[in-house]
């Protein structure tokens, strides 16, 4: 395993302490390029059994954009530009997963940080959404069967005024997340 030179490890934590969601973006448009490096940076993003069972459906199309905003109670944001992370659960089957496993949710989860962080390392603003109707959304993109939208990642370019983060001071620390075992205050044996 290769090392990280120091500049390079301070820029990807600062890069990492440093996205936030952002909820308020311009009209400009999000640039094919900046999209496809997205895109590009979720494939590299762990997945169980290296299966690569997320799908990723982009779209930059003004109407359909608007109409998933209908059907996103969870998408406060005007995106130019989206990406809606799906499973293929048919394909799941197919290895002979069952179409349920925990992993394939854990997949979209780390296509998803990939995704936030490839689109605050360009410039963008990117939010994860969750809130939105399943049945429509994938009405809506004309999913293929067994594909099932999961989380909607919202683009765009930050607009200079932000809300209010969700629960503002409930940023925990490291230490609030985890316990060591054994106990780090446990006498060394
Ligand atoms: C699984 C998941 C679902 C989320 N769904 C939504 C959503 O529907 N709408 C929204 O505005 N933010 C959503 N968020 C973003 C969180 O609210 C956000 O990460 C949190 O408020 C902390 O903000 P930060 O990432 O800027 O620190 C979701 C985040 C995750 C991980």
């Amino acid at each position: 395993m290769t090392t990280a030179p120091d500049d390079v490890a301070a820029a990807v934590l600062a890069a990492i302490r440093g996205r936030r969601v952002v909820r308020a973006l311009t009209d400009e448009p999000v640039d094919t390029a900046q999209l496809e490096a997205v895109l590009d940076a979720a494939r590299w993003a762990p997945t169980a059994g290296n299966r690569h069972l997320q799908r990723f459906v982009a779209t930059v199309d003004p109407r359909v954009l608007r109409v998933l905003r209908m059907v996103s109670p969870g998408m406060i944001q005007r995106p130019t530009a989206v990406v809606v992370v799906c499973i293929d659960r048919a394909r799941a089957v197919a290895y002979g997963f069952r179409p349920d496993i925990p992993g394939l949710s854990v997949d979209v989860g780390t296509a998803t940080a990939t995704m936030l962080l490839a689109a605050h390392a360009l410039g963008l603003g990117a939010g994860p959404v969750t809130s939105f109707s399943k049945a429509a959304v994938a009405t809506v993109l004309g999913l293929p069967e067994g594909w099932t939208p999961e989380l909607i990642v919202c683009l765009g370019h930050p607009a200079d005024q932000q809300p209010a983060p969700m629960r503002p001071g409930s940023r925990v620390t490291w230490r609030d997340l985890t316990r060591w075992v054994p106990p780090a205050d446990a006498p060394a044996t």
